[in-house]
């Protein structure tokens, strides 16, 4: 498998073949997914001891509890005896977690606690020190937001992050007390490959007043224009927004866009950062979107399940300083815009959906996706917006932030081999 041939971002050329091929899907499970660090959840999701909930690594499922109070942990969800899926429910809070099958029975720390029969069928003789959960190695956290890594060798969280921390910052971090999520996690499923999904979200705003014409329409967002910055903050990650941040149209007023107003208004100079907010679209290598607009702030994970399928998880995010009548409000906005019941999720999920149903044609897969607008256009981001803000800035319409997304993906595809 030639990944540089595949996938050439210094000419703007990727083959659609690493969307549906099964080889590569398989190859990238192991050398991206199983390496990276992925975005697990929130902490808020775990206020109380013994409080857990699930999710994925990969096709991996999760179980990611609370023990003792403070330490966070995160176990593949697979009975060690046969592999039935320990826990089944979204969230919960539990402290012993028995198998559906044959009843082995774990603590929240991954211990093997319980095992029927063990007199009788095993004569005493099993090890139960050897048969605990298996333990994902890394956990660690960037503001409350729960990554993990298989790679025990791995750099740091805050190093895999990279240039992208300073930005990440200003969303999770930018209140006293940070954020929340509020109202659980939405899941859905789409015909689609994750990485469509991840390079929409690292800088795609090029599709904007097409894709979203019908929502402009209505007055959800306002026409969008053509100033802004696209940021690729190195490492695959990425960001971008029209000048002054994503506008909100006219149909719905929230109480958190005026807050969001006032609040940049208020925005000290010292943190150059700050300038960015809100930050607008983005994705933090290889799954975790984002967007932060004057209206809503949500995370989507796209957990992969095969080259034509992803899982989508959203989270509604909160400063947890606000008052509860603007997150309620902004909940509603949330699940009008986002999510499986979202407006611009929707039209979103159509477009991808239908690319793929085109990639399973012989002859169209011969041909190249196209990705070279703004190439060789972009500049430090220091030189634009002063500071010693890290990254290149290309123009909003530019694909500088889905080459660097590629360009990123084949190094792991090749270096990991
Ligand atoms: S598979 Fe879990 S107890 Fe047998
Ligand atoms: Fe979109």
């Amino acid at each position: 498998m030639n990944f540089k041939d595949l996938v050439r971002v210094d000419e703007g050329l990727i083959s659609r073949s690493i969307y549906t091929d099964d080889q590569i899907y398989q190859l990238e499970l192991e050398r991206v997914f199983a390496k990276c660090w992925l975005y697990l959840g929130h902490d808020s999701q775990l206020k109380n001891d013994g409080d857990y909930f699930t999710t994925y690594m990969g096709e991996d499922s999760i179980l990611v509890t609370r023990v003792d109070g403070d330490r966070i942990k995160a176990f593949l969800n697979s009975c060690r005896h046969r592999g039935m899926k320990l826990c089944r429910s979204d969230a919960g809070n539990q402290k012993i977690f028995m198998c559906p099958y044959h009843a082995w029975s774990y603590s929240n720390d991954g211990r093997l606690a319980g095992v029927p029969g063990y007199e009788n069928a095993y004569q005493g003789k099993l090890d139960k020190t050897k048969w605990g959960l298996v333990e994902v190695p890394r956990v660690e956290l960037f503001h409350g937001m729960i990554f993990a890594t298989w790679d025990q060798n791995a750099e740091p969280l805050l190093e895999y992050l990279g240039g992208m921390a300073v930005y990440l910052d200003r969303v999770v971090n930018r209140m006293e007390g940070g954020v929340e999520v509020i109202s659980g996690v939405q899941k859905w499923r789409i015909p689609a490959n994750w990485k469509l999904i991840a390079d929409n979200a690292a800088g795609d705003s090029y599709h904007v007043p097409v894709t979203h014409g019908s929502v402009v329409d209505i007055g959800l967002r306002a026409r969008p224009g053509r100033q802004g910055h696209q940021v690729s903050a190195g490492k695959g990650h990425g960001f971008g927004s029209e000048a002054g941040g994503i506008p909100q149209g006219n149909a719905v007023r929230s109480p958190y866009a005026n807050f969001i107003e006032k609040l940049r208004s208020t925005l000290s100079d010292d943190q150059p950062a700050n300038k960015f907010i809100p930050l607008g679209h983005g994705n933090i290598f290889p799954n975790l979107g984002f967007l932060d607009t004057a209206r809503i702030r949500m995370f989507r994970v796209s957990h992969p399940r095969g080259p034509w399928e992803v899982e989508n998880h959203t989270y509604c995010l909160m400063d947890k300083a606000l008052p509860d009548d603007m997150k309620m409000a902004t909940r509603r906005d949330f699940i009008l815009s986002f999510g499986p019941s979202g407006m611009f999720e929707q039209e979103d999920g159509e477009i991808m959906s239908e690319i793929m149903a085109g990639l399973r044609g012989h002859v169209s897969k011969r041909y190249e996706f196209n990705f070279e607008m703004g190439l060789g256009d972009e500049k430090p981001v220091k030189e634009t917006s002063g500071g010693d803000l890290p990254g290149y800035v290309g123009r909003y319409w530019s694909e500088i932030n889905q080459r660097a997304f590629y360009r990123h993906w084949r190094d792991l595809m090749t270096a990991n081999a």
